[in-house]
């Protein structure tokens, strides 16, 4: 039995503990955080018998062989550094770090550990996406020209998530002062990932960054509310393939929807994922079809999602993907977007 700590029990711990609980050779035997309420309620709600409020308690407790940070993102680093030091195997939320730099250190402290080490680019989780990557790798669609993604979001707008105003889970993800990257690190990771999987690495990113007013001064309470919401982004990638990507919060009309299109010069495939349905069906117009731009939908397999891979590498000694360096190789466009948007013109990978 791998024994699990869960580090961090805001809104998206919920996610891993019900999955970690349906997961044959895992149990979650402990939950940390800094906040003692949250962590006794999180701890009832999900039958796990031990409580932390620091990382070095629950390593001093001796009680895990694995964790999952599920902190917000500037902490990332420090506890990942910290369990791997204690020769926990870890996986930590997305994005894997603030900046390339950070994330290279996690990446060679995890090598240097030697022990499983995950990031949770939760997307993957796709069976669309996983059977488009194989299509594109067995060259059913031929030599990739366009590319079009997008992550669209509308928290700004809808209260369906809770209130942004009022909710610490919502106001870190607006303020540079409290570790956000804006639009583009909390889920522009995921949109860029889901294009790099599939379609190969990055040549060169044009990136545009806005930050739209929402409150008087751009204030609530000590959140100065200056990361980015929207980002636009045009990419040339290595295959020499053009793409489009858009990732924002004020989508208005489009509660958490990504699209990926991908345009070869033999034929197309489309993943469109939205929260409250299947990830299991991807469109293709192929063969014949491409003559009379005919779409069909195909049902894919499933594989298994992220928490479940963790466990198999842990219990198997087997590194599965994404690992720490998926996350750094990501967190390095990331960078060169932002570096885009600073100097108003296309960054070299
Ligand atoms: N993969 C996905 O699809 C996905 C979805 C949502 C969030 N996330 C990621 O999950 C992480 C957490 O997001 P959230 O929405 O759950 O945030 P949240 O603000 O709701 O919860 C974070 C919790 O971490 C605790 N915490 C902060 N620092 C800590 C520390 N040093 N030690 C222990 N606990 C600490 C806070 O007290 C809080 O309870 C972020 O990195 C976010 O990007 C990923």
């Amino acid at each position: 039995m791998i024994r699990i700590g869960i580090i961090g029990t805001g809104g998206m711990a919920r996610v891993h503990a019900e999955a970690f609980a349906n997961i044959a050779g895992c149990e979650l035997v402990a939950a940390c955080d800094l906040n003692a309420a949250r962590v006794e309620s999180f701890a009832k709600a999900h039958n796990i018998p031990h409580t932390f409020e620091t990382i070095e308690d629950l390593i001093a407790s001796g009680y895990v062989d694995a964790v999952s940070i599920v902190t917000p993102d500037p902490f990332h680093k420090k506890l990942a550094l910290q369990a791997l030091e204690a020769g926990l195997h870890v996986l930590c939320e997305k994005p894997l770090a603030l900046n390339a730099l950070d994330a290279k250190e996690m990446t060679d402290a995890a090598l240097k550990a030697k022990r499983i080490n995950m990031v949770n680019l939760s997307y993957r989780n796709a069976h669309s996406l996983q059977k488009a990557r194989e299509l594109i790798a067995a060259g059913r669609i031929g030599n990739i020209r366009h590319i079009e993604a997008s992550y669209l979001q509308s928290w700004l707008v809808s209260p369906k998530w809770g209130n942004w105003k009022t909710e610490d889970t919502w106001l870190w993800r607006l303020s540079s002062a409290h570790g956000s990257k804006g639009v583009l690190g909390d889920v522009g990771v995921h949109i860029l990932d889901f294009v790099r999987f599939p379609v190969g690495e990055f040549a060169s990113v044009n990136c545009t960054l806005m930050t739209f007013d929402k409150a008087d001064n751009n204030q609530i309470g000590d959140y100065h509310l200056d990361a980015n919401d929207s980002a636009l982004i045009t990419a040339r990638m290595q295959n020499g393939a053009m793409a489009s990507i858009h990732a924002s919060r004020w989508a208005t009309g489009n509660l958490n929807d990504l699209r990926l299109v991908v345009h070869g010069d033999k034929g197309a495939v489309k993943v469109s994922l939205k929260l409250d349905q299947d990830w299991n069906q991807l469109e293709v117009c192929l063969d014949e079809d491409v003559i009379d731009g005919v779409w069909k939908t195909i049902e894919c397999q499933s594989t298994p999602n992220i928490y479940q891979r963790f466990v198999n590498s842990i219990l198997s000694g087997k590194q599965e993907q994404p690992d720490f360096n998926a996350g750094l190789q990501v967190q390095r466009v990331l960078d060169a977007c932002e570096q885009s948007d600073r100097l108003g013109q296309a960054v070299r990978l």
